[in-house]
């Protein structure tokens, strides 16, 4: 097989593993003898001119990007090419741009590491502009469809554990409730994991209707049981109780965020119970790699750089069943991996005691 150019870039927020999947992408492709191109601030560094783009070697990812948060090659989570925001406040169709400055790096393929929503958009650039795309799943939210694993979830659940694990001694000190607000933008699987395994007694989730008045209840239920304190987490896309989205808007864009201390307000002067709010923010996506997110962007990184060599492309690397697999890009625009509600997870958690306020 002949000599490649092979083009690389994270598009949408940034998570753990991220450097880790880059660094092994550039590994195995160098191996093979072909050139690692990144590409800087995804689509963005593709309008710029000349492109952004830089090239990567293996003696520049050494193994401390196996660990390092963040995306070396910089990352955009707005600034949709076919939808482009302009000074004027009207939308621009810019792909046009973004594929001529794809072309003007002269590659034979690009690796796109992104969620749904950026995989979205670089299958649809790949379509007008035959681009020969493969694409990684990473997000926080693990809301990929059809795999098991996105790159960057693991490292923000253990996160998420560690604050339950600290605000645990502090609550049962001052007898008090703690709420935990954690992302996951419209999935509840960093809520619904951390809140097993940091022991909460209620986790809400936007998957499964809770009641105030049940979530009120239990923590009564666990006072009067002789325990002074309780921990609630809550996913950021829970509603209200009157169903209302509780959202902010940065920068002119619309983010989650609040859920938390509207019901640690609620539940005070339902239970009259001392509460204290945490919202944990983008602490979940900063903290260094665990293990797992080490593991999954290596294997990621590699069988991306293989599914280029055999020349499979439209294609997104996932895991499922304990093993690396390749599954049509298609089946995964449109869709979302959410919690199910009937699945062994929550099963387990209600085994447990723990109450989802329904
Ligand atoms: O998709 C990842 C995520 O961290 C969500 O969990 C969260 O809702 C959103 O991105 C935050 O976006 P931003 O970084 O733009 O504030």
């Amino acid at each position: 097989m002949g000599k490649k150019r092979i083009g690389i870039l994270t598009s949408g927020g940034d998570c753990a593993g991220l450097n880790a999947c880059i660094r092994a992408a550039t590994h195995h492709a160098c191996q093979r003898g072909w050139e690692m191109v990144g590409i800087r601030y995804a689509t963005a560094g593709l309008m710029r001119r000349p492109a952004d783009a830089v090239t990567l070697t293996p003696d520049l990812l050494d193994s401390s990007f196996l660990r390092r948060a963040g995306t070396v090659l910089g990352s955009v989570n707005t600034g949709d090419p076919f939808a482009f925001p302009m000074p004027d406040g009207g939308r621009a169709d810019r792909s046009a741009e973004v594929i001529e400055g794809y072309r003007s790096l002269g590659l034979d393929a690009l690796i796109g590491i992104g969620g749904d929503g950026s995989l979205a958009i670089l299958r649809r650039l790949a379509q007008q502009g035959g681009i020969d795309l493969v694409g990684v799943p990473k997000t926080i939210d693990n809301d990929v469809a059809l795999t098991e694993n996105a790159i960057g979830y693991a490292t923000a659940v253990q996160v998420a554990i560690e604050a339950l694990d600290r605000l645990q001694p502090t609550a049962a000190s001052h007898d008090r409730v703690m709420v935990l607000e954690v992302m996951g933008r419209d999935a509840g699987h960093i809520a619904l994991n951390a809140g097993i395994s940091g022991g909460a007694d209620v986790i809400l989730i936007p998957e499964i209707d809770y009641r105030l008045e049940q979530v009120a209840q239990k923590v009564r239920d666990v006072r009067a049981g002789g325990r002074n304190f309780a921990l609630l987490v809550v996913a950021e896309s829970v509603r209200t109780p009157e169903g209302e989205a509780v959202t902010r808007s940065l920068s002119g864009q619309t983010r989650y965020g609040g859920i938390g201390q509207y019901l640690g307000d609620r539940l005070a002067e339902l239970t009259g119970a001392e509460t204290r709010v945490t919202v944990l923010g983008h602490v979940q996506r900063g903290a260094e790699a665990v293990p797992q997110d080490r593991l999954l962007a290596s294997v990621y990184g590699a069988k991306a750089v293989d599914l280029i060599a055999e020349g499979r492309f439209d294609r997104m690397v996932a895991w499922q069943n304990r093993q690396v697999v390749d599954v049509p890009l298609a089946e995964i625009v449109d869709r979302s991996h959410r919690v199910d509600p009937a699945g062994p997870l929550v099963r387990t958690a209600r085994q447990l005691g723990i109450s989802f306020g329904d």
